[in-house]
């Protein structure tokens, strides 16, 4: 895929007047990149194109003579209010104000300029990924938002989206969590996820290791991940095992009474899993659960097409798949006949092109899984699984996120050595941000002082929420970082607070406006300082970043342009009086920035889903 370009963006608009100067100043067919680079300096402009030293180069050509052959082809007017060559060949380049204005306005609509791409684009999102009888530790926390951020841009674009939970809810661990619970004779109507997650471990704990099962992984080569399929699989005392393995037979089979326990069990988890994603703010429900069962009576199928095409090989009773540029093979059925985690994740793949129709799948899981998915991945590619009804080649995406630190750099702890779980963290940085919120509200000019408490709270939710959400994606998906709540917290530098200030700060101006009866909805925009058109090229770039943040999958693009054009805004504010302005028409002109500003913000927000209160 490649960045479709947005006609009001101002780099798409000057590639394209150079692009075809450049062709016809070297009298060349051909397609020459301008190399349209944004000023350093706006002293100098707002954009150069740097193409002429390397086209002249090669030409054997003077480059400020070509720079002046470039010139000439490039109408003035419209466009580019004037050029200049600098050094050995630069153009600068300082855009028409009045194009400038009229592209802005024609951005104030419901889309903001973002151009839809057409019906027909499908995608998975396999995110969030939680396990039944486990707790959401700050694992979850990454699998959940970058996720639910990339299925919120790429709805905006007009893509239909499948956000896919993929329950970790089959197999042998949870059988033996449900033998231990009975063995124990808890009351599940009764049950509290806490209390599953130590059955789980405990069931995990009993006994020791499958030592056969692993030593035969390690003989195939496999990568770490498998290994440690195989060990939480294969662990617990040989009889602990065969009780498990007895279990999951009568519940595969459909035992009544064993299939609603399986279920109460599911709905513990669910309870408080939801409850937790409900603190986040994110858009996914009990409609996006696909769980592992889901595929369960899919899997032996799998293997036989496998095996039928020759793809799927037997080795020691196993049956795995060979890859031509690595040692470890993807084992799809072990040799006592189980299925295992990457059987599931081929019939899934499977699902989610042919039934669903994705021509993107992108998995937003842990990067300690890529072997995993480079090899199931590839597995189906060998089976023309990646190949959609219609005959694309679909995007099999593995969006490997880093890990979240502790301060200590190792990964994040409770001080007595246990993992966070999510809820823990969420609940102490709302803690944070209601601190935060309610301290500032002491004061008699801030605009939240005489709230109510509640209205405090929700605003401090909001605060606390965005901080941890906006440090994640942020600091980009692939990178580890470190979780300091002081510093996500915190309403100057680059923090989610600092943004959504912005946003308020913004709000209250134009309500104030609105108050004096003020109408700017439709005024021409002008652009006569340096601030105001800093400001004007800013917003122009929102619909190229949402284009690129999507197509990238990088959330942290959409951040760094939120964090900039908030930036922007502030050194306008300072220099631009908006109220106290005495020209109706530089007033108004200078309210319309002020509401497109305050909207990208909100709407840039929600697409990372983040709240803007409107007082802060
Ligand atoms: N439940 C899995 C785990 O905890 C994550 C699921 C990721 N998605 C997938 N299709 N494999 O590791």
């Amino acid at each position: 895929m490649s960045t479709q370009q947005i006609k009001q963006d101002p780099l798409s608009i000057l590639d394209n007047t150079f692009r075809a100067a450049i062709a016809k100043a070297l009298g060349e067919e051909g397609n020459f990149d301008p190399v349209i680079r944004a000023a350093q300096n706006p002293k100098f402009g707002d954009y150069q194109c740097n193409a002429a030293m390397a086209l002249a180069k090669s030409r054997g050509i003077k480059p400020r003579d070509l720079a002046e052959r470039i010139l000439a082809q490039v109408e003035l007017g419209d466009v580019v209010e004037s050029m200049e060559i600098a050094g050995p060949g630069f153009i600068n380049i300082t855009l028409g104000r009045a194009m400038l204005g009229r592209t802005i306005e024609s951005m104030d609509d419901d889309r903001l300029g973002i151009p839809p791409q057409g019906d027909g684009h499908v995608i998975t999102v396999d995110l969030c990924g939680v396990n039944v009888a486990k707790q959401m530790h700050v694992g979850h926390l990454r699998a959940t938002i970058i996720g639910d951020s990339i299925a919120n841009l790429h709805e905006r674009l007009g893509w239909t989206v499948h956000r896919e939970n993929h329950l970790g809810d089959w197999g042998l661990p949870i059988a033996m969590t449900m033998t231990a619970l009975r063995n124990s004779g808890a009351d599940l109507g009764q049950l509290t996820l806490d209390a599953l997650n130590v059955a789980y471990r405990d069931a995990q704990l009993s006994g020791r290791s499958d030592v056969r099962g692993l030593e035969g992984a390690i003989a195939h080569g496999c990568g770490p991940h498998r290994i440690a399929e195989l060990e939480t699989q294969n662990e617990g005392a040989i009889e602990n095992i065969s009780d498990a393995k007895e279990t999951l037979i009568a519940l595969q089979s459909g035992d009544p009474e064993l299939v609603a326990e399986w279920n109460a069990l599911i709905d513990c988890t669910m309870r408080e899993v939801f409850d937790t994603l409900g603190l986040l703010n994110v858009n996914i429900g009990p409609e996006n659960n696909r769980g592992e069962s889901f595929y369960k009576d899919k899997l032996a199928g799998v293997v036989e097409t496998f095996i039928e095409s020759g793809i799927g090989v037997e080795d020691n009773g196993a049956i795995v798949v060979r890859f031509e540029d690595r040692e470890r093979p993807l084992l799809i059925r072990k040799s006592d006949g189980g299925f295992l985690y990457a059987t599931t994740d081929l019939a899934a793949i499977r699902h989610r092109v042919h039934e669903l129709k994705s021509e993107r799948v992108v998995y937003v899981v842990d990067a300690r899984q890529k072997d995993h998915f480079k090899d199931v991945f590839d597995g189906s590619r060998k089976m023309g699984w990646d190949k959609t009804p219609d005959g694309i080649e679909s995007d099999l995406h593995h969006l490997p996120f880093g890990s979240v630190l502790g301060r200590d750099k190792k990964p994040l702890k409770t001080r007595s050595g246990e993992n966070f779980t999510l809820r823990a963290l969420l609940e102490e940085a709302i803690e944070r941000g209601t601190g935060e919120v309610i301290a500032r509200a002491e004061d008699f000019n801030a605009p939240t002082h005489g709230m109510t408490r509640d209205e405090l709270e929700s605003i401090g939710r909001a605060v606390g929420i965005a901080a941890v959400k906006y440090a994640d994606l942020s600091s980009g998906v692939t990178r580890d970082y470190i979780f300091d709540l002081d510093r996500m917290i915190a309403f100057e530098g680059n923090t989610g607070p600092y943004i959504q200030y912005a946003h308020a700060r913004i709000s209250s101006i134009l309500s104030k406006a609105e108050g004096e009866d003020i109408k700017w909805q439709n005024a021409g925009i002008q652009l006569d300082t340096a601030e105001e058109k800093q400001l004007g090229l800013a917003i122009m770039r929102y619909p190229q970043v949402i284009l690129e943040t999507a197509e990238q999958l990088e959330p942290h693009r959409l951040c760094t342009y939120l964090y900039d054009l908030a930036n922007t805004y502030s050194s306008f504010y300072q220099c631009c009086p908006v109220l106290r302005n005495d020209d109706e028409d530089v007033r108004a002109s200078r309210l319309r920035l002020c509401s497109m500003t305050r909207r990208i913000l909100a709407d840039g927000l929600a697409l990372l889903g983040i709240e803007s209160p409107s007082r802060m």
